[in-house]
């Protein structure tokens, strides 16, 4: 099986973006959709975006490698009755089926930014993408000292090295790698803005309860755990996220646990 495909249908990335909704709802309010507009998201999981961007009148077509996450998104659609999204498997690095300058928006919200082959990524993106229309991608930014970079990071350290060639992630969160991948997919540096931006992580559990969701469901962590396992480090990934997640909590309701997190936000006009 893909790796990619496989990392992430190993968990079961709906338990964490149950804490993203919040945010995601924001970040999609704040994208101008207007009803009837074509919407692609890329990496969509369980809808954290799609389903929002249905919600304001968007056809949407959520794209995802995982097939439980896809699955995840189809019933949470039906469960809302909206009519105007459907979610399918699919990678992308390679939107083979999907026609050229087909949507006004291509949304990817720290989706696409876990495909292999960030050239192909972007050249698909601006591809399906309307002239006239926009791309707006999350991506987590390296070294960052907010949550997800951090949980990367460790994660990363504990896991086997990865494959000769692999390209990090986490190098869409570098405004010159982003600026590379569009100029060489035909945009111009002009026609692309990086900001920095927050997303909030929001969940009933206490600090410590977080850490354990993201053991047993998120599969880089999963991966990580599995490893320590092995090497007897276990319970020493778990105390440094155990202290990473107490760090950021800015929660003042005990036992529950809200985490900002520091973003690059891409926009690009095509
Ligand atoms: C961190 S989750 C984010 C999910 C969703 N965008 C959200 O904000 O809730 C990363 C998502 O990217 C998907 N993904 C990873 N590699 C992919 C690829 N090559 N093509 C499509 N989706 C991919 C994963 O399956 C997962 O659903």
């Amino acid at each position: 099986m893909n790796a990619n495909q496989a990392l992430w249908e190993k968990g079961d990335f709906t338990r964490i973006a149950s804490t993203m909704r919040q945010s995601g709802e924001k970040l999609v309010a704040a994208l101008g959709i207007q009803p009837g507009m074509t919407v692609l998201d890329l990496g969509c999981g369980d809808g954290t975006t799609a389903i929002p961007a249905a919600k304001l009148g968007a056809n949407v077509l959520g794209i995802d490698i995982a097939r439980n996450l896809v699955e995840a998104g189809n019933r949470r659609a039906a469960a809302e009755h909206l009519t105007n999204i459907r979610f399918q498997e699919g990678d992308a690095s390679n939107l083979a089926g999907i026609e050229d300058h087909s949507f006004d928006l291509v949304v990817s919200v720290f989706g696409a930014m876990f495909a292999p082959q960030p050239f192909n990524v972007a050249a698909e993106m601006v591809r399906v993408t309307k002239r006239g229309g926009r791309i707006v991608m999350g991506n987590w930014i390296p070294n960052d000292p907010t949550l997800v970079a951090q949980i990367l990071k460790t994660s990363a350290a504990y896991s086997p090295a990865p494959a000769e060639g692999f390209i990090s992630p986490m190098t869409w969160g570098m405004h010159n790698n982003v600026l590379e991948r569009f100029a060489a997919a035909g945009i111009p540096a002009e026609q692309v803005s990086c900001i920095a931006d927050t997303f909030v992580f929001e969940s009933p559990k206490s600090p410590t309860a977080f850490v354990d969701e993201f053991r047993q469901y998120y599969g880089p962590t999963m991966n990580a755990f599995d490893a320590a396992d092995k090497n007897g480090r276990a319970e020493e990934l778990q105390e440094e996220l155990k202290a990473l997640f107490t760090a950021q909590n800015v929660s003042s309701v005990e036992g529950t646990t809200t985490v900002p997190a520091t973003y690059l936000r891409v926009s690009v006009s095509v």
